[in-house]
C-alpha cells in the first residue's frame, strides 16, 4: 500500500462473495480504482487495504450512499486514499492513465448510459480498464461494448439464489458513431469462464434457465433494437453456445444442445 495505514484497530474488513469476485478481477497493479455507484464503498476500501489500488474515488450520484461511504473511509483511517465524488457516472471525474473503473450494482441501461456520455466527452483512453456487473439486460450492455470495448472476461456467479454476471472489458478506442442498439461490428464471441458449468451442476439448471443465465435478465422488448440486428446477436450467442457445448461434460451436453435449439428458434423467430 502506497503510503496509506489503515486503522489497525479494525478486523479486515470482510466482502460478500459477490464483491470478492469482482475484486478477484480486477488487474494487477491498477493505479487508481473509480468506484461508480459506490454506496458504502466497500470495494474501495477493501482494494486499498490489500494493496491492490494505490488510490481510490468512491463515486455515487445521491449524497445519503455517499455519506455513507465517507463514514466507512473515515472508520478505517483511509480518507487520504481514497476521495469521495457526488457524480452522475464518469460526469464529475477526469480519468487519468492508470485509473481503473467498477460500475456494479446498476442495470444495463443506466451504465450504458453513463459509458455513452463518458465517450461523448471523450474521457476514455486506449488500455482503459473498466470491470462491470449489471442487474439486467446484460445482453444490451454486451451490445453496446462489442464495437470499441474488448471483453477480457465474463464470469457468471452464483450467490444467495441470484446469478450475476460480470463483464471486464478494455477500451481500444474510437471506430465510429455508435449507439445502443448499434452491434454491426460484432466479431468477437464473448470470453465466457467455465463457472457457468459450475452454474448448471449446482442448479441442476434447466435449458431455460441456462437461457437466462447464458443471455442475462434480457428486457429489451421496451428498447429499439431492430429485429435483424438482434438476430445477429442471437446467431453470435448461438455460435458461442455451440462452442461452450463442445466442451462441456458429457452429463452437460444435452442441456447445451437443448439451449442452441432455444437460440436457433429465436434466431428463426427474427429471421
Ligand atoms: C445497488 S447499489 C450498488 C453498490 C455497489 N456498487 C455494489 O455493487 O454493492 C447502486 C448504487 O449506484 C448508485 N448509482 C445509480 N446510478 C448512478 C449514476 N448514474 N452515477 C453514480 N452512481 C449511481 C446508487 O445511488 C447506489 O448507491
Amino acid at each position: 500500500m502506497v503510503g496509506i495505514k489503515r486503522n489497525i484497530d479494525l478486523p479486515p474488513l470482510r466482502l460478500s462473495p459477490r464483491l470478492e469476485c469482482l475484486l478477484s478481477l480486477l488487474p494487477p497493479a491498477a493505479g487508481r480504482l473509480i468506484d461508480i455507484g459506490c454506496d458504502h464503498a466497500l470495494l474501495p476500501i477493501a482494494a486499498l487495504e490489500r494493496g491492490m489500488v494505490g488510490s481510490a474515488l468512491a463515486v455515487d450520484v445521491r449524497s445519503r450512499p455517499l455519506d455513507r461511504a465517507r463514514a466507512n473511509i473515515l472508520a478505517r483511517g483511509l480518507e487520504q486514499g481514497i476521495g469521495t465524488v457526488l457524480s452522475d457516472g464518469f460526469d464529475e471525474i477526469d480519468l487519468q492513465p492508470g485509473d481503473a473503473a467498477i460500475i456494479a450494482g446498476i442495470g444495463a441501461a443506466v451504465i450504458v448510459d453513463i459509458l455513452r456520455r463518458a465517450r461523448k466527452s471523450g474521457k476514455f483512453f486506449p488500455g482503459f480498464f473498466l470491470l462491470l456487473q449489471p442487474t439486467r439486460s446484460t445482453a444490451a450492455l454486451r451490445m453496446y461494448l462489442a464495437p470499441e470495448w474488448e471483453t477480457v472476461a465474463e464470469k457468471f456467479f452464483f450467490q444467495g439464489g441470484r446469478l450475476y454476471n460480470f463483464i471486464s472489458a478494455i477500451y481500444r478506442g474510437r471506430s465510429k458513431e455508435i449507439s445502443i442498439i448499434h452491434n454491426d461490428n460484432i466479431t468477437k464471441l464473448p470470453v465466457v469462464s467455465a463457472d457457468i458449468y459450475e452454474y448448471i451442476a449446482k442448479r441442476k439448471a434447466s435449458p431455460a434457465s441456462l437461457y437466462t443465465a447464458w443471455m442475462g435478465e434480457c428486457n429489451l422488448r421496451d428498447r429499439e433494437i431492430a429485429s435483424d440486428q438482434w438476430r445477429r446477436y442471437l446467431q453470435h450467442q448461438l455460435s458461442a453456445a455451440g462452442e461452450f457445448m463442445l466442451g462441456a461434460p458429457s452429463e452437460q451436453q444435452e442441456i447445451w444442445r437443448e439451449l442452441c435449439r432455444i437460440l436457433e428458434g429465436e434466431v428463426k423467430k427474427h429471421g
